[in-house]
């Protein structure tokens, strides 16, 4: 017989059909009589109901199901009696796969807090909540290999283990088979990395970017999709030290043309969730609306899906860095000294500012532009004003900065005078400096943190909850 998936089931096309289902139990209800157990196999958000009859499956199998068993069921399919589905599953045969000691598991069909499932995040699938966040993180993978495919775009795989330090995005994590307990050292003292496997000190990448321009400059546009690490020690609801991400890289692009592909991109991702994962965004924004209710009127978000539409809906704001530092101290919020951080030109904008723009002023997507070139990247194109350079940072509701980009520096002597003012070493870095020696051209680019837009697109408040197996600084489990 044909094992279905539950997906399908509900469509409620198959009434009157045998089928054999498998999964796990969410709850199991019943009276001496009859049994209801709510099974779901990963594949919705939603359960199918089972009907059991006590007498005829026998009171000592049905005793042995609880929350989380693994069952395979075999029945007819019938037009639903209750209200909440359209079809339900009469058992007739019910094979238990494995047991579950209602005494021992620890997720109970009641609600748990974020925080309890985060500890216990090795059996966080089961719920509702994260089957629905992981669901929606892999249809968000498939439509961003979608949207550059249908682009043109070639998906380069950047390496992860690389010797070059990107760009000082942050601290690194240093790859090694050294003995660390007795590292060769030198006669200095320190540590001989002759000695390692490549031969020289290697780290895991901070951003695949560099490599890209590699591509990007002979194969046209190029997109990678991989993880990437940053030692920094930010305990943030943002900041993850292993993050996923996205980073196009196209030739002959100037910035207006990165701004307009960045709108594009995430707008489509948008479209993407909103047609595909209704079913999986709405119980979402259920379980957000729950928590809003704690916090008071005017702290509360928009509701999830209506927010999507929002984005999609509206053009993004571009704005010049100097404006924004205009703005920001023009504000009542600056005035009446709310920020923590200060705002003057040439600082960094902290998430504060980022978010008083977006959420206060704005209340729309804001790409922000030509920032002061001291505290950005070496590799960023510099402006004609001498002080500021062609990046772009595209900051969204509830979550700041989602995206960081720019055009790229394309002129071999600028470059290399930026690097030697920023102490880049040129001189290891030849096979990057050969993209501007031998057909150089303008090109652009930017980096899509994917957990950043997984919490715009699931409204999770924590980035630890939309990565299956968070690295976040002393936390490294499984
Ligand atoms: O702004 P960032 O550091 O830019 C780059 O790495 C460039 N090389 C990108 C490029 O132009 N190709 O990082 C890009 C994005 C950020 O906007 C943010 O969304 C995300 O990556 N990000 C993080 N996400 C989670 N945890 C962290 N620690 C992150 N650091 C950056
Ligand atoms: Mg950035």
């Amino acid at each position: 017989m044909k094992r279905l998936k539950i997906k399908e089931i509900l469509k409620g096309e198959l009434i009157g059909q045998q089928v054999v289902v498998k999964g796990w139990v969410r709850t199991k209800r019943g009276s001496k009589n009859v049994n209801f157990i709510a099974l779901n196999d990963g594949s919705t958000i939603h359960n199918l109901q089972v009907v059991a009859d006590v007498e005829k499956l026998g009171e000592e199998l049905l005793k042995d199901i609880n929350t989380s068993a693994a069952l395979g069921i075999t029945g007819e399919l019938v037009a639903s009696q209750g209200s909440g589905q359209s079809v339900e599953l009469n058992a007739t045969e019910i094979i238990i796969y494995g047991k579950s000691d209602p005494d021992k598991y620890p997720i109970q069909p009641k609600k748990h807090s974020l925080e309890f499932l985060r500890e216990n995040a090795h059996l966080r699938f089961r719920t509702a909540t994260f089957s629905a966040v992981f669901r929606i993180r892999h249809a968000m993978a498939f439509a961003i290999h979608n949207y550059f495919n249908s682009k043109g775009f070639v998906y380069l795989h950047t390496p992860i283990v690389t010797g070059s330090d990107a760009e000082g995005a942050g601290q690194m994590f240093r790859v090694t088979t050294l003995d660390a307990k007795n590292p060769p050292l030198l006669e200095d003292g320190s540590i001989d990395y002759s000695q390692d496997f490549f031969g020289k000190p290697t780290n895991l990448t901070v951003s695949g970017q560099l490599e890209g321009e590699l591509g990007a400059t002979a194969l046209g546009e190029i997109y990678t999709f991989g993880p990437t690490f940053r030692a920094e020690n930010s305990n943030t609801a943002r900041h993850l030290a292993e993050f996923w991400m996205i980073e196009p890289e196209m030739a002959f692009y100037e910035l207006q043309d990165n701004m307009d592909l960045a709108e594009d991109f995430l707008k489509s991702l948008i479209k993407y969730a909103l047609d595909n994962c209704m079913d999986d965004l709405e119980f979402l924004s259920k379980r957000l609306q729950e928590e809003e209710k704690n916090k008071p009127m005017d702290e509360r978000s928009m509701e999830l899906v209506e927010k999507l539409r929002f984005v999609l809906e509206n053009d993004f704001i571009r704005l010049p860095y100097t404006e924004a530092i205009e703005i920001l101290r023009n504000s009542n919020h600056y005035k009446k000294n709310k920020f923590q951080y200060p705002v003057d030109w040439g600082t960094d904008l902290q998430s504060e500012h980022e978010r008083y723009l977006v959420e206060k002023h704005f209340k729309k997507p804001v790409i922000l532009i030509n920032y002061p070139k001291d505290i950005k990247a070496f590799y960023m194109k510099q402006n004609a004003d001498g002080k500021t350079v062609a990046a772009m940072d595209v900051l969204f509701p509830g979550i700041g900065e989602i995206i960081g980009g720019s055009q790229r520096e394309e002129d071999l002597d600028k470059l290399v005078t930026r690097m030697d003012e920023m102490g880049v070493p040129a001189h290891e870095m030849e096979w990057y400096l050969d993209t501007r020696r031998f057909g150089t051209v303008p090109h652009a680019g930017f980096g899509l943190g994917f957990e950043r837009l997984l919490l715009f697109v699931t409204g999770m408040g924590n980035i630890r909850d939309v990565i299956a197996f968070p690295r976040t600084p002393k936390n490294a489990e499984f």
